[in-house]
């Protein structure tokens, strides 16, 4: 098979799945935040924002304290707002080995490993997961922080 013989039908074939599709679907829109927890309890924002047309997003949280993770641990995990405590608490009985975060909680759309000073974690998910209108807020899981960490997701 001469694949040069005819430049036309090259042309077809990139052409014509084109013409099904119609309108090109929505373009793929990786979006990227930071977040940093320290070792007096605190996240360095209250409310993290990502436009409405990001199709994904990619957090990264990283711990800017000393302390080490068994005492001053940070993980970062999205919930509908009203779950926020009752999401927490299911953490604290998964404990450590499950980054305080009860295993397949359908209530957690995204979460991070838990961190200790110096160290950073990172995770990606798609905003397909959010509905408009929902209030959204992220917490830190580890025992005793989320009433001190945490904040809203907003889609602009
Ligand atoms: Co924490």
């Amino acid at each position: 098979m001469t694949l040069t013989r005819n430049p036309f039908a090259a042309l077809l074939l990139v052409g014509v799945p084109a013409l099904i599709l119609g309108a090109p679907a929505q373009a793929a829109k990786l979006c990227k935040l930071q977040i940093s927890g320290n070792d007096q309890i605190q996240y360095d924002k209250k409310q993290l924002k990502i436009a409405a047309d990001c199709t994904s997003v990619e957090l990264t949280l990283t711990h800017a304290g000393k302390l080490p993770a068994a005492s001053m641990g940070h993980d970062w995990v999205l919930v509908k707002a009203d779950d926020l405590t009752a999401v927490a608490n299911d953490g604290l009985a998964a404990g450590i080995a499950n980054n305080y975060v009860k295993k397949d909680d359908p209530r957690v759309i995204a979460h991070t490993k838990v961190v200790g000073g110096g160290e950073s974690a990172s995770v990606t998910f798609a905003t397909s997961l959010l509905k408009k209108g929902q209030s959204y807020k992220y917490e830190c899981t580890f025992p005793g922080h989320n009433g001190l960490m945490n904040g809203d997701f907003i889609i602009e």
